[in-house]
Protein backbone atom coordinates (compact mmCIF):
# COMPACT_ATOMS: atom_id res chain seq x y z
CA UNK A 1 0.00 0.00 0.00
CA UNK A 2 1.28 3.53 0.98
CA UNK A 3 -0.44 5.00 -1.98
CA UNK A 4 -2.87 6.62 0.38
CA UNK A 5 -3.32 10.58 -1.07
CA UNK A 6 -3.24 13.14 1.82
CA UNK A 7 -5.96 15.96 1.05
CA UNK A 8 -4.75 19.13 1.18
CA UNK A 9 -7.13 21.90 3.28
CA UNK A 10 -7.78 22.98 -0.62
CA UNK A 11 -9.09 19.58 -1.28
CA UNK A 12 -10.78 18.78 2.20
CA UNK A 13 -12.77 22.20 1.36
CA UNK A 14 -14.05 20.74 -1.84
CA UNK A 15 -15.05 17.53 -0.31
CA UNK A 16 -16.93 19.20 1.96
CA UNK A 17 -19.36 20.49 -0.28
CA UNK A 18 -19.34 17.42 -2.14
CA UNK A 19 -20.28 15.49 0.88
CA UNK A 20 -22.88 18.02 1.55
CA UNK A 21 -24.45 17.90 -2.03
CA UNK A 22 -23.87 14.00 -1.72
CA UNK A 23 -26.10 14.05 1.08
CA UNK A 24 -28.96 16.51 -0.35
CA UNK A 25 -29.74 14.61 -2.95
CA UNK A 26 -30.62 12.09 -0.42
CA UNK A 27 -32.96 14.60 1.34
CA UNK A 28 -34.26 15.67 -1.60
CA UNK A 29 -35.89 11.92 -2.94
CA UNK A 30 -36.78 10.89 0.17
CA UNK A 31 -40.64 11.88 -0.04
CA UNK A 32 -40.59 10.38 -3.31
CA UNK A 33 -39.40 7.06 -1.85
CA UNK A 34 -43.40 5.54 -1.94
CA UNK A 35 -45.44 2.46 -3.06
CA UNK A 36 -46.18 2.61 -6.68
CA UNK A 37 -42.99 4.73 -7.69
CA UNK A 38 -40.55 2.97 -10.25
CA UNK A 39 -37.17 2.89 -9.59
CA UNK A 40 -36.15 4.51 -12.51
CA UNK A 41 -38.43 7.36 -11.63
CA UNK A 42 -36.11 8.16 -8.55
CA UNK A 43 -33.25 7.76 -10.81
CA UNK A 44 -34.77 10.16 -13.21
CA UNK A 45 -35.68 12.93 -10.27
CA UNK A 46 -32.45 12.92 -8.88
CA UNK A 47 -30.37 12.91 -12.24
CA UNK A 48 -32.65 16.42 -12.87
CA UNK A 49 -31.71 17.45 -9.19
CA UNK A 50 -28.37 16.89 -9.11
CA UNK A 51 -27.84 18.30 -13.29
CA UNK A 52 -29.79 20.70 -12.82
CA UNK A 53 -30.44 22.18 -9.31
CA UNK A 54 -26.80 21.11 -7.96
CA UNK A 55 -24.78 21.48 -10.85
CA UNK A 56 -23.07 18.66 -9.79
CA UNK A 57 -22.24 15.70 -12.37
CA UNK A 58 -24.03 12.43 -11.35
CA UNK A 59 -20.49 10.08 -11.08
CA UNK A 60 -22.37 6.77 -11.62
CA UNK A 61 -23.68 7.39 -14.84
CA UNK A 62 -21.20 5.57 -18.00
CA UNK A 63 -18.90 4.83 -14.79
CA UNK A 64 -16.76 2.18 -16.32
CA UNK A 65 -14.16 0.45 -14.14
CA UNK A 66 -11.86 -2.13 -15.26
CA UNK A 67 -13.75 -5.07 -16.21
CA UNK A 68 -17.26 -3.65 -16.13
CA UNK A 69 -19.50 -2.22 -18.95
CA UNK A 70 -20.40 1.25 -18.52
CA UNK A 71 -23.34 2.03 -15.67
CA UNK A 72 -26.48 3.12 -17.30
CA UNK A 73 -27.89 4.76 -14.56
CA UNK A 74 -27.04 7.88 -12.26
CA UNK A 75 -28.23 6.27 -8.99
CA UNK A 76 -27.94 3.00 -7.65
CA UNK A 77 -31.35 1.41 -6.24
CA UNK A 78 -30.52 -1.71 -4.33
CA UNK A 79 -34.24 -3.30 -3.90
CA UNK A 80 -35.04 -6.16 -0.67
CA UNK A 81 -32.24 -9.18 -1.99
CA UNK A 82 -30.10 -6.52 -3.95
CA UNK A 83 -27.06 -5.94 -1.70
CA UNK A 84 -25.07 -3.13 -3.82
CA UNK A 85 -25.04 -1.77 -7.68
CA UNK A 86 -28.92 -2.01 -8.38
CA UNK A 87 -29.84 -0.52 -11.63
CA UNK A 88 -32.51 1.60 -11.98
CA UNK A 89 -35.38 0.90 -13.84
CA UNK A 90 -39.33 -0.39 -14.29
CA UNK A 91 -39.69 -2.10 -10.70
CA UNK A 92 -42.31 -0.62 -8.82
CA UNK A 93 -41.42 0.03 -5.04
CA UNK A 94 -44.67 -1.82 -3.49
CA UNK A 95 -45.33 -1.44 0.27
CA UNK A 96 -42.65 -3.65 2.50
CA UNK A 97 -39.72 -3.01 0.34
CA UNK A 98 -36.54 -1.80 1.53
CA UNK A 99 -34.35 -0.10 -0.84
CA UNK A 100 -31.11 1.36 -0.19
CA UNK A 101 -30.51 4.67 -2.60
CA UNK A 102 -26.41 5.29 -3.13
CA UNK A 103 -25.41 8.87 -4.36
CA UNK A 104 -22.45 9.58 -5.42
CA UNK A 105 -22.01 13.25 -7.12
CA UNK A 106 -19.11 15.15 -8.76
CA UNK A 107 -19.03 19.08 -7.76
CA UNK A 108 -15.50 21.28 -9.06
CA UNK A 109 -13.70 17.62 -9.17
CA UNK A 110 -14.56 16.08 -6.15
CA UNK A 111 -16.71 12.96 -5.07
CA UNK A 112 -19.32 12.78 -2.54
CA UNK A 113 -21.14 9.23 -1.84
CA UNK A 114 -23.33 8.55 0.63
CA UNK A 115 -26.45 6.05 1.03
CA UNK A 116 -29.50 5.28 2.93
CA UNK A 117 -31.72 3.00 3.65
CA UNK A 118 -35.23 3.57 2.94
CA UNK A 119 -38.39 1.71 3.99
CA UNK A 120 -41.81 1.67 2.15
CA UNK A 121 -44.33 1.92 4.29
CA UNK A 122 -44.27 -0.45 7.61
CA UNK A 123 -41.22 -2.30 7.58
CA UNK A 124 -41.13 -6.38 8.60
CA UNK A 125 -39.59 -6.52 11.97
CA UNK A 126 -36.33 -8.42 10.40
CA UNK A 127 -36.04 -5.54 7.67
CA UNK A 128 -35.68 -3.11 10.33
CA UNK A 129 -33.61 -4.69 12.70
CA UNK A 130 -31.35 -5.23 9.84
CA UNK A 131 -31.41 -1.42 9.01
CA UNK A 132 -30.95 -0.45 12.39
CA UNK A 133 -27.84 -2.72 13.11
CA UNK A 134 -26.38 -1.68 9.81
CA UNK A 135 -27.07 1.69 10.81
CA UNK A 136 -25.07 1.04 14.04
CA UNK A 137 -22.05 -0.98 11.98
CA UNK A 138 -21.66 2.46 9.80
CA UNK A 139 -21.49 4.41 12.96
CA UNK A 140 -19.40 1.54 14.89
CA UNK A 141 -16.74 1.79 12.41
CA UNK A 142 -16.59 5.65 11.92
CA UNK A 143 -16.18 5.63 15.63
CA UNK A 144 -12.94 4.23 15.43
CA UNK A 145 -11.34 6.86 12.91
CA UNK A 146 -8.66 8.94 14.31
CA UNK A 147 -5.14 9.15 13.68
CA UNK A 148 -2.98 6.12 14.77
CA UNK A 149 -5.80 3.74 14.45
CA UNK A 150 -5.76 1.01 11.85
CA UNK A 151 -8.11 0.31 8.63
CA UNK A 152 -9.04 -3.31 10.92
CA UNK A 153 -10.41 -1.49 13.91
CA UNK A 154 -13.24 -0.54 11.81
CA UNK A 155 -13.65 -3.79 9.88
CA UNK A 156 -13.36 -5.59 13.45
CA UNK A 157 -16.33 -3.46 15.26
CA UNK A 158 -18.66 -3.88 12.24
CA UNK A 159 -17.88 -7.90 11.49
CA UNK A 160 -18.09 -8.00 15.45
CA UNK A 161 -21.53 -6.15 15.81
CA UNK A 162 -23.31 -7.78 12.58
CA UNK A 163 -22.69 -11.36 13.54
CA UNK A 164 -23.47 -10.81 17.24
CA UNK A 165 -26.93 -10.18 15.62
CA UNK A 166 -26.96 -13.06 13.88
CA UNK A 167 -26.58 -11.54 10.54
CA UNK A 168 -23.53 -11.47 8.09
CA UNK A 169 -20.73 -8.92 6.34
CA UNK A 170 -20.63 -8.67 2.52
CA UNK A 171 -16.86 -9.52 1.76
CA UNK A 172 -16.80 -8.84 -2.14
CA UNK A 173 -16.97 -5.25 -1.61
CA UNK A 174 -15.50 -2.40 0.56
CA UNK A 175 -15.50 1.18 1.44
CA UNK A 176 -12.80 2.87 -0.66
CA UNK A 177 -10.68 6.04 -0.45
CA UNK A 178 -12.36 8.82 -2.67
CA UNK A 179 -11.72 12.45 -3.59
CA UNK A 180 -11.04 13.39 -7.49
CA UNK A 181 -11.13 9.75 -7.54
CA UNK A 182 -13.93 7.92 -7.09
CA UNK A 183 -12.69 4.86 -5.75
CA UNK A 184 -9.04 4.86 -4.46
CA UNK A 185 -7.03 3.35 -2.25
CA UNK A 186 -7.77 2.62 0.47
CA UNK A 187 -10.12 -0.48 0.39
CA UNK A 188 -11.73 -0.25 3.82
CA UNK A 189 -13.15 -3.95 4.41
CA UNK A 190 -15.85 -4.17 6.80
CA UNK A 191 -14.75 -7.21 8.80
CA UNK A 192 -10.65 -7.59 9.90
CA UNK A 193 -9.44 -7.97 12.99
CA UNK A 194 -7.58 -4.64 15.39
CA UNK A 195 -4.81 -3.68 15.00
CA UNK A 196 -3.84 -4.89 11.52
CA UNK A 197 -3.95 -3.37 7.76
CA UNK A 198 -3.23 0.66 7.43
CA UNK A 199 -2.84 3.14 10.53
CA UNK A 200 -4.77 6.22 9.95
CA UNK A 201 -3.49 10.07 9.15
CA UNK A 202 -5.09 13.33 9.26
CA UNK A 203 -6.35 14.17 5.92
CA UNK A 204 -7.26 10.89 4.31
CA UNK A 205 -10.91 10.80 3.30
CA UNK A 206 -12.76 7.42 2.62
CA UNK A 207 -16.38 5.50 2.90
CA UNK A 208 -16.86 3.51 5.26
CA UNK A 209 -20.33 1.53 3.49
CA UNK A 210 -21.08 -1.75 5.13
CA UNK A 211 -23.03 -3.90 3.10
CA UNK A 212 -24.94 -6.54 5.95
CA UNK A 213 -27.40 -9.65 5.19
CA UNK A 214 -29.76 -10.98 6.93
CA UNK A 215 -28.62 -14.91 6.18
CA UNK A 216 -25.62 -15.94 4.59
CA UNK A 217 -22.80 -13.80 3.21
CA UNK A 218 -22.71 -15.10 -0.46
CA UNK A 219 -23.31 -12.89 -3.06
CA UNK A 220 -24.42 -13.59 -7.05
CA UNK A 221 -23.92 -11.48 -9.56
CA UNK A 222 -27.09 -10.02 -12.30
CA UNK A 223 -26.51 -11.25 -15.37
CA UNK A 224 -26.56 -7.25 -16.32
CA UNK A 225 -23.57 -6.98 -15.31
CA UNK A 226 -23.71 -4.88 -12.23
CA UNK A 227 -26.57 -5.77 -9.89
CA UNK A 228 -24.97 -7.99 -6.69
CA UNK A 229 -28.09 -10.09 -4.71
CA UNK A 230 -27.69 -12.64 -1.89
CA UNK A 231 -26.88 -15.80 -3.48
CA UNK A 232 -29.76 -17.12 -0.35
CA UNK A 233 -31.95 -14.45 -1.29
CA UNK A 234 -32.21 -12.66 1.87
CA UNK A 235 -32.77 -9.21 2.86
CA UNK A 236 -29.39 -7.11 2.72
CA UNK A 237 -28.90 -3.83 3.52
CA UNK A 238 -26.74 -0.88 3.42
CA UNK A 239 -25.69 2.77 4.95
CA UNK A 240 -22.56 4.91 3.34
CA UNK A 241 -20.60 7.74 4.33
CA UNK A 242 -17.44 9.44 3.56
CA UNK A 243 -15.51 10.43 6.51
CA UNK A 244 -12.39 12.87 6.72
CA UNK A 245 -10.02 11.68 9.36
CA UNK A 246 -8.60 14.73 11.41
CA UNK A 247 -6.22 15.67 13.85
CA UNK A 248 -8.33 14.22 17.21
CA UNK A 249 -10.94 11.92 15.41
CA UNK A 250 -13.32 11.66 12.15
CA UNK A 251 -15.58 14.57 10.32
CA UNK A 252 -18.42 13.07 8.48
CA UNK A 253 -18.50 14.89 5.08
CA UNK A 254 -21.72 13.63 4.05
CA UNK A 255 -23.67 15.36 6.21
CA UNK A 256 -27.02 17.86 5.54
CA UNK A 257 -30.35 18.87 7.02
CA UNK A 258 -32.02 15.84 6.73
CA UNK A 259 -29.01 12.99 7.99
CA UNK A 260 -30.36 10.43 10.34
CA UNK A 261 -28.64 11.59 13.97
CA UNK A 262 -25.82 8.96 15.09
CA UNK A 263 -27.41 6.26 17.06
CA UNK A 264 -27.66 7.09 20.95
CA UNK A 265 -24.36 4.98 22.01
CA UNK A 266 -22.29 6.61 19.68
CA UNK A 267 -23.28 10.24 20.91
CA UNK A 268 -23.09 9.00 24.38
CA UNK A 269 -19.21 8.18 23.62
CA UNK A 270 -19.31 11.39 22.09
CA UNK A 271 -20.02 13.46 25.03
CA UNK A 272 -19.10 16.97 25.04
CA UNK A 273 -17.74 16.59 21.18
CA UNK A 274 -20.00 18.39 18.71
CA UNK A 275 -22.22 16.59 15.98
CA UNK A 276 -20.03 14.41 13.78
CA UNK A 277 -16.83 14.99 15.65
CA UNK A 278 -14.59 12.42 17.62
N1 LIG B 1 -21.64 4.41 -4.94
C1 LIG B 1 -21.05 3.10 -4.99
C2 LIG B 1 -20.03 3.06 -3.88
O1 LIG B 1 -20.38 3.34 -2.80
C3 LIG B 1 -20.43 2.78 -6.30
C4 LIG B 1 -21.42 2.69 -7.38
S1 LIG B 1 -20.61 2.38 -8.85
C5 LIG B 1 -21.90 2.46 -9.93
O2 LIG B 1 -18.87 2.85 -4.04
F1 LIG B 1 -21.37 2.57 -11.11
F2 LIG B 1 -22.63 1.40 -9.78
F3 LIG B 1 -22.63 3.49 -9.66
CO1 LIG C 1 -18.70 4.21 -1.93
CO1 LIG D 1 -21.90 4.81 -2.74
Amino acid sequence: MGNITIKTPEDIAGMRIAGRLASEVLDFITPHVKAGISTGELDRLCHDYMVNVQGTTPAPLNYCPPGYTPYPKSICTSVNDVVCHGIPGDKVLKTGDVVNLDITVIKDGYHGDTSRMFYVGEPSILAKRLGDITYECMWLGISKIRPGAHLGDIGYVIQQHAEKAGFSVVREFCGHGIGKVFHEEPQVLHYGRPGTLEQLVPGMIFTVEPMINAGRREIREMGDGWTIKTRDRSLSAQWEHTVLVTETGFEVLTVSAGSPPPPAFIQERQAGAPAGVA
